[in-house]
């Protein structure tokens, strides 16, 4: 089932209707639907719901005030006004419609709808009268028609009066609708979590990689010219910094196989250093046959050089004319210990790793599927680096997870550490897969 929201942010502001307890369910269906969601309430709405059901089902903290900051001193409403991808106010009251078509902002939920570029989704509910008032109704139409706001029309049904009319809240199914048609295909305003406001908890997430032993490799290797000068490239070491950390969140023990990194390695992360593509390969091999059967996971994040020079100079090259450099082409590392994995496991005496290698690309992905299989591994993480947001030195990652089974999963924009959950989700599933096809087999 594709997620309508996936990745999305969504400001869900609550207002003092009796409606509002349903505010609760629409948070659900909206993270259902892959959203991050973060609740603002005015002070009418706190009235009738909790803080405590937003917060915990959110994971956000919820903003009851406009005066309110945020721990880091930014301003909360603001922050949600520029990061969301869209709002949505549900249930909107008749006194609410007054203040925002006025633009008075006295509250959180109307203070973020003036200051955001985001589209607006508003499902009034109220009594029937005050629905057919002719203030409520210019409201509305000026909300639609002055703001370009999407209206969810309230219902007809019996309402708190105990009467029957059109006012009940829309349907929250109708209204999930509305906010997925609102945000389209507008590409993800704030996918950096740095952007957003706060969460807070880390998700918790089950230590789904205890006992397992994963091996990453992040960074860039340096060929060397000479004593002095080297080939290297742009990769920082982010996206490996990222996969390393998640791993160890999920309770795997890490080593880091780290090749001129500009970020600080994870703290917990056994740490090699390693400078040039052949000492990487090295320490490679050397980490297949330490511990007790090597590593459960090897993930090749690193920008390995293809290229090196056919010779280093002993002696820093003095400018004295043009220089021509010749360069060899590097060892295929990934290739190299894909084979070596899989006569290892022939011969029994090792189980089968999970290999995950990296393709950065320039333009369209179709290369990846042929490097895949031509490198024998069990996954391949595509990306366009000249994209912007995704690639080198960026927080963020657009990249597309291809499969030895011929499958090819495209994920939003997203900040490296979820990239690097959504990987190793995967990781956890072809181990699993691994270990029940082990147990088939000897049964
Ligand atoms: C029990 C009860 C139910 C209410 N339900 C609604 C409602 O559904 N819609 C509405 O517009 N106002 C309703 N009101 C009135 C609002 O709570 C009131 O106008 C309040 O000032 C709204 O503030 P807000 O728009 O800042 O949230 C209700 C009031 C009470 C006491």
């Amino acid at each position: 089932m594709t997620l309508r929201l996936d990745g999305r942010l969504i400001g869900l502001g609550v207002t003092g209707s009796v409606a509002a307890y349903k505010a609760v369910e629409l948070l659900r269906l909206l993270r259902a639907e892959g959203a991050d969601v973060v609740v603002m309430l005015t002070p009418a709405a706190g009235q009738f719901v909790g803080q405590l059901s937003f917060a915990a089902l959110s994971r956000h903290p919820v903003e009851t005030s406009v005066m309110d900051l945020l721990p880091d001193g930014r301003i909360g409403h603001i922050v949600v006004a520029d990061s969301a991808d869209a709002l949505v106010v549900a249930p909107a009251t008749a006194h609410w419609l007054g203040a925002m078509s006025h633009g008075l902002s006295g509250d959180a939920v109307t203070a973020a709808c003036l200051a955001t570029a985001a589209p607006v989704v508003v499902a009034p509910a109220m009594d029937g009268d005050m629905w057919t008032h002719p203030a409520t109704q210019d409201n509305v139409a000026r909300l639609r028609e002055r703001f370009g706001y999407t209206i969810v029309e309230p219902e007809l049904g019996p309402l708190a009066s105990g009467q029957s009319g059109v006012g009940r809240l829309a349907e929250l199914a109708s209204i999930v609708d509305a906010v997925v048609d609102a945000v389209a295909s507008r590409p993800i305003r704030a996918p950096d979590p740095a952007m957003r406001p706060p969460r807070s908890d880390t998700p918790p997430r089950d230590a789904d990689l205890e006992g397992r032993r994963v091996v990453v490799t992040a960074g860039g290797t340096r060929e060397a010219i000479d004593p002095v000068r080297f080939i290297g490239n742009r990769s920082t070491g982010k996206m490996g910094a990222a996969i390393a950390t998640a791993a160890l969140d999920r309770g795997a023990a890490v080593t880091l196989v780290a090749a001129n990194m500009d970020v600080s390695p994870p703290t917990g992360a056994q740490l090699v250093r390693v400078a040039s593509t052949a000492e990487l390969r090295d320490a490679l091999i050397a980490l297949e046959s330490s511990g007790e059967s090597g590593y459960d996971v090897l993930v090749m994040a690193a920008a390995v050089a293809d290229f090196r020079p056919l010779r280093a100079a002993d002696q820093k090259l003095a400018r004295d004319g043009p220089l021509i450099l010749e360069l060899e082409p590097t060892p295929d590392v990934l290739a190299e210990l894909a084979g070596r994995a899989r006569d290892r496991a022939a011969a029994g005496s090792a189980r089968r790793p999970i290999l995950v290698g990296f393709a950065a690309e320039t333009g369209a992905l179709d290369r990846a599927a042929d490097k895949l299989r031509r490198k024998g591994v069990d996954f391949l993480v595509a990306n366009d680096v000249m994209e912007p947001g995704a690639g080198f030195g960026t927080d963020t990652n657009r990249v597309a997870i291809l499969a030895a089974d011929g499958s090819r999963q495209d994920l939003p924009m997203l900040s490296k550490r979820d990239v690097a959950d959504r990987l190793l989700d995967r990781v956890v599933a072809a181990l699993d897969a691994r270990r029940d096809e082990a147990q088939t087999s000897r049964s």
